[in-house]
């Protein structure tokens, strides 16, 4: 079925950031895509308008209850001038997963495509093409009733921003310092780790600032019952690398199901390279280290792509990681998946969906 979303142009057309100077986040286009839903008439109304503040409710359920959810991906432009998406399908099967625990209600997948490629499709000139930059994303469903009771609302409404983006780290490639948490848990066992919604990250500032007050960039979460697991990176999944195991956390319900986690794995095994999704403890994780056998540690997502870490704290204890600079698995994959991405390299994997 083919979707026509009505269009209000804007009449204020903002002047597009410096493509040399692009940071994460800060900029956003000239349009925005919404779409509303009433319990007893379900999602309606899709359309795209001017990008700018809405109006909403002070009882809406979302500023009292957090219940939203929230995805990230991206639109590269390739040197012929093709505008790409990577793997959009994944981005609405998960937020149609985080919906069920969210009790959101769900989006139709092909809608939720079309609406992104149609938004994109407006606003390509705002597509940067430097190395590393890219259009982030950003779609979002946020309860909208005002009800203060504890109940899943009967309004919402699914919103796609966009944002022209420069690496997530200031660093780009540098590799990271990261902290061990051991104060503060990400998620446990039948909470909301898996799903990709807005309380997660509220809940993970604290352990965030006390660690950038320490010198830190970001913090390795362990697992919630134990203390004992490696779990992500941040807002990233984690990645390590011993001797020739390329090892990162199962997907057991704390672990969000990352795009690009599912892409290095895939990666990494085309190659022929042993990966091993399993609990990896802190304790063994420092014994390789003291061993020599911590090759590489890396952290991916859609913001970071890869990013790797250079040193690692836990407790009073440090260690470098391949003398604190970038190792041959995180480059090779930057390089794989970012030329993918961006049409340098073969999309073998049927992974980039052209827009228009
Ligand atoms: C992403 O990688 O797209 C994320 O969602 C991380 C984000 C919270 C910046």
């Amino acid at each position: 079925m083919k979707y026509e979303f009505p269009v209000t142009r804007t009449e204020h057309p903002k002047t597009k950031p410096d493509p040399d100077k692009l940071r994460f986040g800060v900029d956003f286009t000239d349009h925005m895509f919404i779409m509303d839903y009433e319990e007893d008439r379900g999602w309606y109304d899709p359309r795209i308008v001017p990008y700018g503040p809405f109006s909403i409710d002070p009882a809406a359920a979302v500023l009292h209850y957090a219940q939203e959810s929230f995805e990230g991906l991206k639109a590269y432009k390739s040197a012929e001038g093709k505008v790409l998406l990577f793997r959009p399908d994944m981005n609405i099967k998960r937020m149609n997963r985080t919906a069920e625990r969210l009790c959101l209600p769900v989006i139709d997948e092909a809608l939720f495509i079309e609406a992104v490629k149609a938004l994109v499709a407006l606003e390509k000139d705002w597509i940067p093409d430097k190395e590393g930059t890219s259009l982030y994303i950003r779609p979002f469903v946020i309860a909208t009733e005002p009800f203060l009771g504890v109940r899943p609302a009967r309004q919402y409404k699914f919103m796609i921003i966009l944002s022209p983006v420069g690496p997530y780290y200031e660093g780009g490639l540098a590799p990271t310092k990261i902290y061990v948490e051991d104060t503060y848990v990400r998620a446990t066992p039948g909470g909301t780790g898996e799903a990709k919604c807005g309380g997660n990250y509220a809940a993970s500032l604290k352990a965030q600032v006390d660690a950038a007050e320490k010198g830190f960039e970001q913090i390795l979460w362990l697992d919630g019952v134990e203390r004992r697991y490696v779990e992500e990176i941040g807002t990233s999944n984690a990645f390590f690398v011993i001797e020739d195991e390329v090892v990162t956390a199962p997907l057991e319900g704390t672990i969000l199901p990352g795009v690009t986690r599912d892409s290095v794995i895939e990666v990494l095994r085309k190659k022929g390279m042993k990966v091993s999704e399993r609990r990896l403890s802190v304790d063994e994780l420092f014994g390789a280290a003291k061993e020599g056998k911590l090759k590489e540690m890396f952290a991916s997502g859609t913001a970071a792509v890869i990013s790797p870490v250079g040193e690692i704290r836990y407790k009073d204890e440090d260690i470098v990681i391949n003398g604190g600079g970038i190792g041959p698995v995180a480059q090779e994959l930057y390089d794989t998946l970012y030329g993918i991405q961006t049409g340098k390299v073969a999309d073998t994997e049927g992974w980039m969906i052209e827009v228009e």
